[in-house]
């Protein structure tokens, strides 16, 4: 049996939630800590505030026994063997990584340490930040005997995250005393020994007891640059496939076949190779840019970065522009939208493409119906009704009447959808796919013209030929 270790968790977002409850499944006694008494009195009351899969389960069985919901962040340091921090660090003005809250609870724990914690680094983070944490809590008086200062970042998704949590490619430790080492590998011993795997109702995925997850121990700088180099890196792959999609669809290629193709390297893979509009979400934008930034502050050229940005932001200027040459003008144009959320699977819509093109399709005088499964509610509050804006409860309400219908999130609801009833809702049988959720050939052959990224504009077997421009109908 491994150890069961008492950990605090400081902060409730995507991760620390996570986090927290993962570790309860793994064995482990947590203290979940944020500072947002409101949102601490509904996690104690049986919210889960975020639509992932299998949290809700995962709370009911462990919220107030093994994992307590607290505001007290003193005590939860004075129970707590290892501190994890996984507060928020947004992007600031400048494009780095606002550290402030990162400092705060850095401070506030060194205000209650009375003997040896490991303190654990969670959020992205630019490198040199865990040296900052150690002389911020030396700064307020603590011997460094009582503490370590750990680098472990998370490398979960959204919308998988339990998942990925409990079934990662990779644990990765950085740390430079034998204790901190010690610690953070009895604290994953249960996946690293694939002890988990056995257990009855343990949540399935890619690991198993035969083949549990790597743990790699590294020094406290590098586990900090894996961290933003994983996130630079995928958000590379997504920007380079992007580029190639607008040559496909300038050379009338088409960017799966392209995708498959590469993919089948080993040295490529096959992942993070979906066109679209752009990564968003509430990591790469914000990480690329505080890479680009550390690298700046260390005067090396990174400008690689710099153009994976460029090529992700012109990828919503081209989907605009497909939309305006579909539909010929814009302005008065209803359209229906599917999908809110920057990804599927997730409620979540910060710097969602999906909204930052609803805001573009606004400002050119369209009206749109927007659904989405779950984000609904977070978009109204940055995305509020009105004139030319509202939302619809099912996806065939928002295609209803409309003069096209524009898949901007992959929601696997939308793969599903019964594409024969969705054509008969729509006023002009036109979808534009963000996404590339649909088989073009299987479009046309329902009717629909069909416009996705870097694959040639499937046209109605009935009517081939060129665009279909719809007027009003009378
Ligand atoms: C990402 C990393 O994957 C994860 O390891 C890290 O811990 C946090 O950041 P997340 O933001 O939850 O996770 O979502 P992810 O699935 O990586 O997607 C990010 C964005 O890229 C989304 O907008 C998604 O739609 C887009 N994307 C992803 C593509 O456009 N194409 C792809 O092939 C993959």
């Amino acid at each position: 049996m491994s150890e069961s270790i008492s950990i605090a968790v400081v902060g409730s977002g995507y991760v620390g939630l996570v986090a927290a409850v993962c570790f309860a499944e793994i064995g482990h006694t947590v203290i979940c800590v944020d500072n947002d008494e409101r949102k601490v009195a509904a996690l104690q009351g049986g919210d889960t505030l975020i639509h992932e899969n299998h949290l809700p389960e995962l709370l009911n069985r462990y919220r107030n026994n093994r994992v307590r919901f607290t505001t007290d962040l003193a005590e939860a340091t004075r129970e707590a063997q290892a501190i994890f921090i996984a507060v928020g660090t947004p992007q600031s003005e400048t494009g780095d990584a606002d550290l402030s809250y990162v400092e705060a609870v850095a401070c506030e724990i060194a205000r209650s340490i009375d003997s040896y914690k490991v303190i654990v680094e969670k959020s992205t983070v630019p490198v040199y930040t865990n040296e900052w944490i150690r002389r911020a809590i030396e700064r307020n008086g603590v011997e460094q005997r009582l503490f370590d200062v750990v680098s472990n970042p998370e490398f979960l998704r959204e919308g998988t995250a339990v998942e990925d949590f409990l079934h990662p490619d990779r644990i990765v430790v950085g740390a430079d005393t034998p204790e901190a080492i010690k610690l953070l590998g009895a604290i994953y011993e249960p996946l690293t020994g694939g002890e988990y795997y056995n257990q009855t109702g343990a949540i399935g995925g890619c690991c198993n007891a035969s083949t549990p997850p790597v743990l790699l121990n590294t020094s406290i700088k590098s586990a900090e640059i894996i961290k933003h180099a994983s996130n630079a890196f995928l958000a590379l792959k997504i920007s380079f496939i992007n580029a190639v999609s607008n040559l496909c669809e300038a050379t009338e290629a088409n960017v799966e076949q392209v995708a498959k193709g590469i993919g089948l390297d080993s040295r490529i893979g096959p992942k993070f190779l979906r066109p679209g509009i752009g990564y968003g979400g509430s990591c790469f934008p914000k990480d690329v840019a505080a890479f680009r930034s550390v690298a700046d502050q260390f005067g090396i050229n990174f400008n690689l970065l710099s153009e994976v940005e460029n090529i992700n932001a012109s990828q919503k200027r081209r989907f605009l522009a497909k939309v305006r040459s579909a539909l010929w003008t814009l302005r008065g144009k209803k359209l229906g939208v599917l999908g809110l959320a920057f990804k599927g699977e997730t409620d979540d819509i910060r710097d969602s493409p999906s909204i930052e093109m609803i805001r573009m399709l606004l400002a050119e005088g369209c009206s749109i119906v927007a659904y989405d499964p779950a984000a609904k509610e977070r978009a109204m509050e940055v995305l509020p009704e009105g004139k030319q804006l509202s939302y619809a409860d099912t996806a065939y309400d928002a295609a209803k009447d409309v003069d096209a219908l524009l898949v901007l999130t992959d929601w696997t609801e939308f793969v599903e959808l019964d594409l024969p009833r969705l054509h008969k809702t729509l006023r002009y049988p036109i979808v534009i796919d963000g996404r590339n959720l649909y088989d073009p050939g299987a479009m046309a052959a329902l009717g629909f013209t069909y416009i996705s990224v870097g694959r040639p504009t499937a046209h109605p077997a009935r009517e081939s030929g060129s665009l279909t421009t719809p007027g009003r109908r009378a």
